[in-house]
């Protein structure tokens, strides 16, 4: 991103969301997201997951420039090579674990048996072999947002974004849910940006992102903390 603002009009006052911001973020980085409520953090994902775009300044995501692209250029780029996960799950209610996994899939065609294979594989790594077929109400929160963790890999996407993962999850289940999203980006050299208010969770990623009053305030690389060893995974042991 460079000299990124984004003012939004409030009732005739403007809001400067954004006020310039500059950042580079390398492949396969895991950047955590830190800032009181209103600094512009959720505006910072949201532009760059191009679901808003800039009142200024430019972005440049997996080497294509956003701003150069239609809307439906945009939408496409965001289906295929974007993962996203949501404070609150965003799971479709009526759909197994399995079905909302290949979601992303099913907006572009059908599923192949690869793609099956796929979700199952994905739902097994973060320890949801034995709820294949469970719907959301039928999972816990922490076992909803690992469902929505396998959903964001689908695509094998260049980058996941992350608002508020563990937003809604207790300690436990969120430390976990890092855990897994860590792991998986790692082996998929994934590139992570989360949001989140959390220490303890920001303190997974390789760097942290201060932002007050919508700018970046200040940034760190992460006190590195080695990932638990994989027993931790095993269905027997959540
Ligand atoms: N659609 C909008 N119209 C007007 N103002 C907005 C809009 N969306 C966000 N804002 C304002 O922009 C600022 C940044 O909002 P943003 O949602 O990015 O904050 P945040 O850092 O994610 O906060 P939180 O930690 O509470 O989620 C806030 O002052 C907010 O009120
Ligand atoms: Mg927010």
């Amino acid at each position: 991103m460079e000299q990124v603002c984004k003012s939004y009009s409030h009732g005739g006052t403007p809001v400067h969301a954004l006020r310039g911001i500059d950042l580079t973020v390398a492949g396969g980085e895991f950047v955590a997201v830190m800032g009181p409520s209103g600094s512009g953090k959720s505006t910072l994902l949201n532009i760059l997951s191009a679901l808003d775009r800039p009142t200024e300044g430019s972005i440049c995501l997996d080497g294509r420039d956003i701003a150069a692209m239609t809307d439906d250029e945009v939408t496409l780029f965001r289906r295929d090579r974007i993962g996203l996960i949501f404070q609150f799950f965003n799971l479709l209610p009526t759909m197994t674990a399995v079905e909302n996994v290949l979601l992303p899939i099913l907006l572009a065609r059908r599923a192949s048996v690869a793609d099956r294979q796929f979700a199952h594989d994905l739902l097994t790594q973060v320890g949801l072999g034995h709820r294949l077929h469970h719907k959301p109400g039928q999972l816990s929160g922490g076992e909803m947002q690992r469902v929505a963790v396998a959903r964001a890999f689908v695509t094998r996407p260049r980058i996941i974004l992350a608002d508020e993962p563990t937003g809604n999850l207790d300690s436990a289940s969120g430390a976990e849910v890092l855990q897994l999203l860590r792991r998986q980006a790692e082996e998929r050299q994934t590139t992570v940006v989360m949001v989140t208010h959390d220490r303890n969770a920001a303190a997974v990623g390789s760097r942290i992102l201060w932002i007050r009053d919508g700018q970046i305030h200040q940034d760190s690389a992460a006190e590195s903390r080695p990932a638990p060893p994989p027993a931790a995974l095993q269905p027997g042991s959540l």
